[in-house]
């Protein structure tokens, strides 16, 4: 049946309007004054933002880590980003080594399948460029659409790569129009600080952050801009927390670079003496990179302000406080690593960005929507409201405040962040190719009724991106 969202303000990355949208067959037909159409459905907006729906560029669901597996999957955690307005996920999908690619995905597709309520995509981790990987990366590129590759630069022993698998990387990405992630900190170092402190005795929460200091990250984050320089390849920076790796972004990118950067709401909202809180609570404020002292979240504000970071993820991978975060129980190096943000990424950012006049409208929908779109190949398919689009829509109430709660929240964990934390806004409908997931605040949506989407390449989808001073330095991209 059709849709017809009547009397809403349109906000798009670039413009702000009053109009009516029409949707047949999940796809934005209209946009005008006054439209009308017979037998549509009427969806009221009046006094209400209809946003493009979110898009979480960084999630791990039902995904094995820290020995044990993230308490939300593919349908609490796309329940959950649907009722904060979030209509399109993209996960990483883990891989092992000596194991084909195809394989790791195929499992990540069984995860999915049947569960998610809402669209999403995968990127896909590499471990180790060899032969078997160089011959199956085209397919899973050109094939499956599985247009972006994640590289780790810590975890040592578990996820981590060397410099030189980076770098082929890299060179690959460039070949095949892929954007290369890394989760930039220098692992080996890292390594040797958390030996050192627990050979201290040093074994509760807080020596998380204070064995992996911001040089760590921000010297990583420099050694990936300059592989990438040297390849003259593509490289999106995930879960950036401090001023250093701002300033190697943005430093890179004055080059010519073809470097981006996405920080999350933790690394805006909380910092690093949440994990001294008593009676070990301060496990579930641990993530890598850890949460920082308190002056970094101007720098990051900042730069989201600026440009010199460009995108918001969640980095949802929740576990719960009881059962899981006390695995490291006496020693911080065992807690697992993450925590829940699936849901509150969205309004949060426009709680804390918009209506605390960091950024702009416009900025907001760009962050949370139509800039991941462009880098990860689902532009203009997804992250825009325009004639032709999916009618991913939020339909968002901007005069509500509300309180952050684990009481209150949809995600599969027993406890919230952001507890507490007073934020104005909240997503009332979410359409997802034009049906209804969240209807006046209620869920409505299906599991397995989410579609995975296969993306377009970097250069297809980013190529009005770039500036002229990029495309000098690089020279153009060569595809095999
Ligand atoms: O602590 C974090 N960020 N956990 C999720 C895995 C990752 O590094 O993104
Ligand atoms: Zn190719
Ligand atoms: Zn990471
Ligand atoms: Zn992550």
């Amino acid at each position: 049946m059709s849709k017809l969202i009547k009397n809403g303000t349109v906000v798009t990355a670039v413009d702000q309007y009053q109009a009516d949208v029409l949707i047949e067959n999940g796809i934005i037909t209209q946009i005008g004054l006054n439209l009308s159409k017979e037998g549509a459905e009427i969806v009221d907006a009046a006094g209400h933002y209809v946003f493009p729906g979110g898009i979480d560029p960084h999630t791990h669901l039902d995904m094995p880590f820290g020995g044990t597996v993230t308490a939300d999957d593919f349908e609490t955690g796309t329940r959950a980003a649907a009722f904060g307005g979030t209509t399109t996920i993209i996960d990483f999908c883990l891989t092992n080594k000596g194991r084909p690619l195809s394989q790791s995905v195929q499992t990540w597709h069984q995860k999915a399948t049947g569960k998610a309520v809402i669209d999403y995509g995968f990127h896909l981790m590499i471990a180790e460029i060899n032969d078997e990987v160089l011959a199956e990366l085209p397919k899973m590129i050109h094939e499956e659409g599985i247009t972006s590759l994640k590289v780790f630069m810590a975890y040592k022993n578990v996820f981590q790569a060397d410099d030189g698998t980076l770098y082929r990387t890299l060179i690959e990405a460039k070949r095949h129009g892929a954007l290369v992630m890394v989760h930039a900190e220098n692992g080996d170092v890292i390594e040797y600080l958390i030996k050192e402190a627990l050979e201290a005795g040093n074994t509760d929460p807080i020596y998380h952050a204070l064995t992996r200091p911001s040089l760590i990250e921000g010297e990583a984050t420099g050694r990936a801009a300059k592989l990438t320089a040297l390849a003259g390849s593509q490289l999106y920076v995930v879960h950036v927390t401090c001023e250093e790796a701002v300033q190697q972004i943005a430093e890179a990118r004055n080059h010519g670079v073809d470097i981006w950067g996405e920080t999350c709401p933790q690394y805006l909202m909380l910092d690093q003496t949440y994990l001294e809180k008593p009676n070990f609570e301060g496990a579930k404020y641990v993530w890598s990179p850890p949460l920082r002292p308190q002056y970094h979240q101007e720098a990051l504000w900042t730069a989201l302000k600026n440009g010199q970071l460009q995108t918001l993820g969640s980095d949802h991978c929740s576990f719960n406080f009881n059962g899981q975060k006390d695995l490291g129980l006496g020693d911080f190096s065992k807690i697992p690593n993450g925590g829940p943000c699936i849901e509150d990424r969205f309004s949060i950012l426009y709680s804390e960005g918009v209506v605390k006049g960091r950024i702009t409208l416009n900025q907001f929908v760009d962050i949370v929507s139509t800039r991941i779109a462009k880098l990860f190949g689902l532009f203009p398919k997804k992250g825009t409201i325009a004639i032709g689009c999916d009618a991913d829509i939020v339909i968002f109430d901007p005069n509500v405040t509300r309180t952050i709660s684990a009481e209150t929240h949809h995600m599969n964990v027993d406890y919230n962040p952001f507890e507490g934390i007073v934020i104005s806004g909240e997503p009332v409908t979410v359409l997802s190719r034009g049906e209804y997931v969240i209807r006046n605040k209620q869920f409505v949506g299906t599991a397995g009724a989410g579609q995975f989407v296969k993306r377009a390449t970097y250069h297809a989808a980013s190529r009005d991106e770039k500036s002229k001073n990029v495309e000098a330095v690089k020279g153009g991209a060569t595809h095999v």
